[in-house]
């Protein structure tokens, strides 16, 4: 009996000690002053809404608030796009025999940005605000995020089709989030394609799939 007290006060301690650690991570939106590499953090496995709560919510917007999303918000949402949830490397979304062809950019009010899931953080590829290439939708330019999903190499052309496929999976993950945590965001595959890669530096081995806008 004393060993099971002892057992279940264990537990109680531990799960009130993450409830204090997630409670500790803030929310303010982020502040962009510099351009350079955002480490990005650890997602909370613990948060958000149940499944069903999420999936019944989940809708595309079109208006957003200029309001940046905040570190936690960002980290969480190139985690749950393309990041790594195994220790053997694969993702939170699936792909055809493990191939990943999909890259996935972050286009900030400040910059364009390359999603790095091995080392979990966003590097630096362009400078400067190019939201406006990023769609062919007004809102699009003034939304904190938009996210780029572009086939790379080979994948680019001998793995396009499993490139488009994949990229449903990455905006449906999107999407879900969005829906438990109370933002929003709407896939779209319109963008000004060629600018942006030429923009970003990325020649003729690069297409671009898809862009996700997201924000409040
Ligand atoms: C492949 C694909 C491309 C889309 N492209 C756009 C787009 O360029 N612009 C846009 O506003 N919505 C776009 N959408 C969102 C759809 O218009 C939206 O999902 C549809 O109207 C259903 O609404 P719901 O997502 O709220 O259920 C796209 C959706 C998909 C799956």
């Amino acid at each position: 009996m004393k060993q099971l007290l002892f057992v279940l006060s264990v537990l109680v301690a531990t799960l009130a000690s993450a409830q204090t650690t997630r409670a500790k991570v803030s929310n303010a939106p982020m502040e962009l002053t510099t351009f350079e590499t955002i480490k990005l953090l650890e997602p909370d496995t613990l948060g958000g809404k149940p499944l069903m709560q999420a999936i019944a919510r989940r809708k595309s917007d079109r208006q957003f608030e200029t309001r940046n999303l905040s570190l936690k918000q960002l980290s969480e949402i190139l985690w749950v796009a393309n990041g790594i949830n195994r220790a053997n490397g694969k993702r939170t979304v699936p792909s055809a025999m493990a191939l990943y062809p999909l890259q996935t950019y972050a286009v900030l009010a400040n910059g364009i940005y390359f999603y790095n899931p091995q080392k979990n953080q966003l590097e630096p590829v362009v400078k400067g605000d190019y939201r406006n290439l990023a769609g062919k939708q007004s809102f699009v330019d003034t939304a904190p995020l938009n996210l780029l999903f572009i086939a790379k190499g080979k994948s680019a052309t001998d793995n396009f089709q499993g490139a488009i496929m994949d990229s449903g999976y990455c905006g449906q993950n999107v999407y879900l989030y969005c829906a438990s945590e109370g933002l929003k965001c709407v896939v779209r595959a319109g963008a000004k394609e060629a600018e942006l890669l030429k923009v970003m530096n990325l020649g003729e081995n690069y297409k671009f799939i898809i862009a996700q806008t997201v924000g409040y």
